[in-house]
């Protein structure tokens, strides 16, 4: 979140990570070494002799290595009606899906129009959220962003720790949100929401519009944003039980590839 929540409505969201300084997580530090560290060993990169340790910590217990995230659905079938036209139909873009494995987790999708009392069964079976970008401001996808991120802070009010990246829209519909309802809430804690004004998933994932970079720094790009999520959710005290998250994982559905007309997205999930 930004740390003033304001009612700026960015135009256009920026594919190139001009605003990588927002997210002060990132750091390209270990982009120019040619040691190969662990993660737990970069902390000590500068000392020689850690670097030739083989020792590999045992997994820390108070973590969740199996988190789950849980994308919502946007409206439409993301790709102007040539793959659907249902009235009800929603879509989650395959590359938001791939972000989040990149990072060492799995996903849930949560369909935006499906009965609440389903979606809210799902969302007690996640340790993050996923906003998506897309159009959508108003109506029954608002009020389901809205009601998800009240839950959210509830959680995280009790000590689940529940962390939230929202993508372009899902940063302008956070900042509308948070204007109107949870000033103080959120300026009084620090909740682990990160909002993104551009695409961290497309650089690796999307290779339809010309203007998404595709360089090693971009890349690089996606994978630390995904790694920093996914280290935050495996902070998440929700262990669900796990043949309920079998039965949820986007696995049971199929992605449609879409990228040939040159323009969108590569591949996405249709919900009808
Ligand atoms: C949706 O409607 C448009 C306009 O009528 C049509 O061109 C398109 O083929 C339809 N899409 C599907 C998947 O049937
Ligand atoms: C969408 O409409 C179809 C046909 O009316 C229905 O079978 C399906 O359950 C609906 N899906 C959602 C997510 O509401």
């Amino acid at each position: 979140m930004p740390s003033s929540p304001t009612r700026r409505k960015p135009r256009n969201c920026l594919w190139i990570p001009i605003l990588l300084c927002l997210f002060n997580e990132l750091s390209f530090a270990e982009a120019e070494s040619s040691t190969i560290l662990l993660p737990s060993q970069q902390n000590n990169a500068d000392s020689v002799s850690t670097t030739f340790s083989a020792h590999c910590p045992a997994p820390d217990p108070s973590l969740n290595y199996r988190p789950v995230i849980g994308i919502l659905s946007h409206p439409g079938d993301g790709a102007s009606g040539r793959l659907s036209n249902a009235t009800n139909a929603s879509y989650i873009a395959a590359s938001y899906v791939k972000f989040v494995e990149s990072g060492g987790a799995r996903v849930i999708p949560l369909i935006f129009n499906e009965p609440e009392e389903i979606l809210f069964e799902k969302l007690e079976l996640v340790n993050g959220i996923l906003y998506t970008g897309g159009w959508a401001k108003n109506g029954l996808y608002y009020d389901i962003v809205e009601k998800i991120f009240k839950k959210i802070l509830e959680k995280n009010d009790v000590g689940d720790h529940f962390p939230v990246y929202a993508i372009c829209l899902g940063f302008e519909l956070l900042s509308m949100i948070v204007s109107e309802v949870y000033v103080s809430t959120v300026q009084a804690y620090n909740y682990p929401v990160t909002a993104f004004q551009w695409h961290p998933e497309k650089n690796a994932f999307e290779w339809g519009p010309k203007a998404i970079p595709h360089t090693e720094d971009a890349i690089r790009v996606t994978q630390q944003a995904a790694n920093f999520f996914i280290s935050e959710a495996r902070k998440s005290s929700n262990r669900p039980p796990a043949r309920k998250v079998l039965d949820n994982l986007i696995y049971n559905y199929s992605p449609t590839y879409c990228g040939k007309a040159g323009k969108g997205y590569d591949e996405v999930y249709i919900f009808t």
